[in-house]
Formats: C-alpha cells, structure tokens, sequence
C-alpha cells in the first residue's frame, strides 16, 4: 500500500463549499464575462457594476429585461456562477443571440416576451434582489411602465439597475440623465415614490435605484 498520494494523479484543491476548484470546470461563465469586458460594447464600462451588484445576496433573484447578444447576461450569470446559487430570469421579444453555454447553464431562465407583458411577470419571481432594464427603444413610456411593473417586486435592500440613462443623443448632443427618457421616467417615478436614484456616467449612462 502507498502511504503517499500518488504524485501522477492531480489532486484538486478543497474549495469552501466541497466543489472542485478547477477553474475550467467551475468558471466558464466566469470566463465568457471577462471576455465580455475585453470587447468594446455600449455598455463594457457598467459590467463591473452589474457583476458587483448581483454578488453577495443569499439567493439573488434576478430579472434582466433586455437580453440581445447578453453583454449584460454574463455579467449577471458570472456573479451567480461565483456565488454557486442564485438564478436569472432573463426577457426580451426577440430570440438572443448569446453563447451555448448560457442555454445549458442551470442558472439561467430565458423566456422569450414582451418584459411588460403578462407572461414575463407570471414566469419571474414575485421578490427579486436585482432588476436590470435595459429595453429598445428606451422612451419615456416604455420605461416608466417597467418601472411601475417590476420595482415593487424589489425586496428591501434590492436594486434596479437601467442602462441609458444619457441615451439617445439629439442634434448630436449627448443629454445628461435628467434630460433622456430613461433619466425622466426614473425622475417621475422616484418622484411619485419618494425614492432616489443617482446616475453613473459613461457608456450612455447607468442609473442605479436602491429600495431603502
Ligand atoms: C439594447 S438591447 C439589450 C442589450 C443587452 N442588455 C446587452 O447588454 O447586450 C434591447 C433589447 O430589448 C429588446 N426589447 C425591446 N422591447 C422589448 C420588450 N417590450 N420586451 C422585451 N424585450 C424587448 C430588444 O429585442 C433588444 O434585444
């Protein structure tokens, strides 16, 4: 009998919660968002922030409208993948255009919708930590209703995150937040719900509002 380990075999290291620590087995998601944030996007400078505030909730419920090519899903998919749980509910009218690995991911819900619809808000979850919105064609309307729809279903301490919030520009001005439709619908709403949000400048603007 060897009383050592057999050095040829490759032992993996313990990781806190008893899984592998192989990274190719425990990090693709991980890995496809860090690719995400090497690749110019509309929105490469916010992933960061989306990945930190999806990070750290004892089950994040999460509800991404908005999918497209899934810039904004990896980051999402890569903090629940770090977490080990958690899961993402995400929506949009038009089939997304994201890698395999996204559909096999246990993670991920994609449910093919109207975001404002009937069917999305029986699909998502009645409490939810994280509400990313991120929907063409961003007017004043159209936000203020997924505003109205879905922040209520912010648990307390839960965050709705919305991307362009300085976006479109007009006559080649880029607005500040209060000045585009995503910022005005954050405004009115806010305004209707004593609540607040503040803007992060950059790649057409993110606006975060926290349920105090
Ligand atoms: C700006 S793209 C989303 C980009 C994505 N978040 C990313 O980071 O790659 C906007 C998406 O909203 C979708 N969309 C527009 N109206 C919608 C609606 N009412 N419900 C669901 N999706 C909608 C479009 O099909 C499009 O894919």
């Amino acid at each position: 009998m060897p009383t050592q380990p057999n050095p040829s075999i490759v032992t993996l290291a313990p990781t806190s919660v008893g899984g592998s620590a192989n990274p190719l087995i425990t990090s693709t998601l991980f890995g496809e968002f860090e690719h995400r944030r090497q690749v110019p996007s509309d929105i490469v400078d916010h992933l960061l922030a989306l990945y930190t505030w999806a990070r750290g909730w004892p089950n994040a419920h999460i509800v991404e409208l908005g999918v497209r090519s899934g810039v904004s899903t990896s980051a999402f998919l890569a903090a629940l993948e770090v977490d080990r749980k958690g899961h993402l509910w995400s929506f949009d009218i038009a089939e997304p255009d994201v890698p395999d690995l996204f559909r096999e991911s246990d993670y991920w819900t994609f449910t093919q919708a109207d975001g404002l619809g009937e069917k999305a808000l029986d699909t998502a979850p009645r409490e939810i930590e994280v509400l990313f919105i991120d929907l063409d064609p961003h007017s004043f309307e159209q936000t203020l209703t997924a505003l109205t729809l879905w922040v209520p279903r912010l648990v307390p301490g839960g965050v709705a995150l919305l991307h362009d919030t300085e976006w479109p520009e007009i006559n080649y001005v880029r607005p500040g937040a209060a000045d585009s439709e995503v910022g005005r619908a954050l405004d009115v709403y806010c305004g209707m719900k004593a609540l607040e949000w503040r803007n992060v400048s950059g790649c057409n603007g993110l606006g975060i509002l926290r349920i105090r």
